[in-house]
């Protein structure tokens, strides 16, 4: 029996932009999107291939925020993980793009969160400068949103974002997460545990739902099931499936039959 069945995942491999096969109405929805003419998925129906306009790639993305909109629970909220992009030596402001979008959709912006990557180094694209950080575009679907605050927190460098006795910082210092063990590469961009952790954390209460409608190598799976959520989500190629299997193989039904005691 695959790791992936389990009474606390369901994993589609199909297109998010059509999510009527979902049953549940998630409290969150935490994910990184592809990127835009960057990274090739080896999908026919990928997002953010290089013959794509920008326009039919945010258009694309629009159908994704819908779907999610759509099966969020009411007091749900949405985390984007993205940065900027280059077309051909312009920078476009994919993050602020996204969150205008999702705002016409109908989401709240709740804040542009800056994740500062101290470990960073100088990247895919020809800029001056190298580019240490990422933004996570917070949104929810109405203003009573779920919104915890967080104890302590298992982010092990200094973070600019925790301040004793104070509510959480929008800086957020996270070191960048390495998509390769040895030679072998799970993935081309997953985003680091400790980051989505503090978003399940916040988002949501042992025994909710999580949502990520671009699972790639499973990190948001992991956190959410870890931290004795449930997880849904999709992926569009399915050769991440032995990749997300090896990391959800040292989780156990029982951290979830334990977390809800
Ligand atoms: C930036 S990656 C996500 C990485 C993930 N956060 C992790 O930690 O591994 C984006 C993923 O979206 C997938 N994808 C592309 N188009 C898709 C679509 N239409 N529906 C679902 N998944 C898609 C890609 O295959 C890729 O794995």
């Amino acid at each position: 029996m695959s790791v992936l069945d389990r009474d606390d995942l369901t994993v589609f491999w199909e297109t998010s932009e059509d999510m009527s096969s979902l049953q549940v109405s998630p409290q969150s929805v935490i994910t990184s999107p592809p990127y835009w003419d960057l990274k090739d998925y080896r999908h026919d129906d990928q997002i953010g291939v290089s013959d794509e306009s920008y326009e039919h790639y945010l258009d694309r993305l629009d159908a994704v925020w819908s779907e999610c909109y759509d099966a969020l629970d009411e007091s749900g909220t949405m985390w984007v993980v993205v940065d900027t992009v280059m077309d051909r030596g312009d920078l476009r402001l994919l993050p602020y793009h996204i969150a205008q979008r999702a705002e016409e959709i109908g989401f709240t912006l709740q804040d542009m969160v800056v994740w500062h990557k101290p470990t960073a180094i100088a990247g895919m694209t020809a800029r001056n400068t190298v580019n240490k950080k990422e933004y996570v575009v917070y949104l929810s679907k109405s203003e009573e949103h779920k919104f915890n605050e967080l104890g302590s927190d298992e982010n092990g460098v200094e973070d600019p974002a925790i301040e004793e006795g104070k509510p959480l910082g929008n800086l957020w210092r996270f070191p960048v997460k390495r998509g390769s063990v040895g030679n072998q590469v799970l993935h081309k961009a997953p985003y680091p545990m400790s980051l989505i952790n503090r978003i399940v954390r916040v988002s949501t209460d042992e025994g909710d739902t999580v949502l990520d409608p671009f699972l790639g190598s499973g990190t948001t799976a992991y956190s959410a099931l870890d931290l004795g959520r449930r997880c849904v989500g999709y992926e569009i190629n399915q050769d991440f499936e032995s990749v997300m299997e090896d990391r959800l193989s040292d989780l156990s039904q029982s951290t979830l039959d334990n977390a809800w005691q």
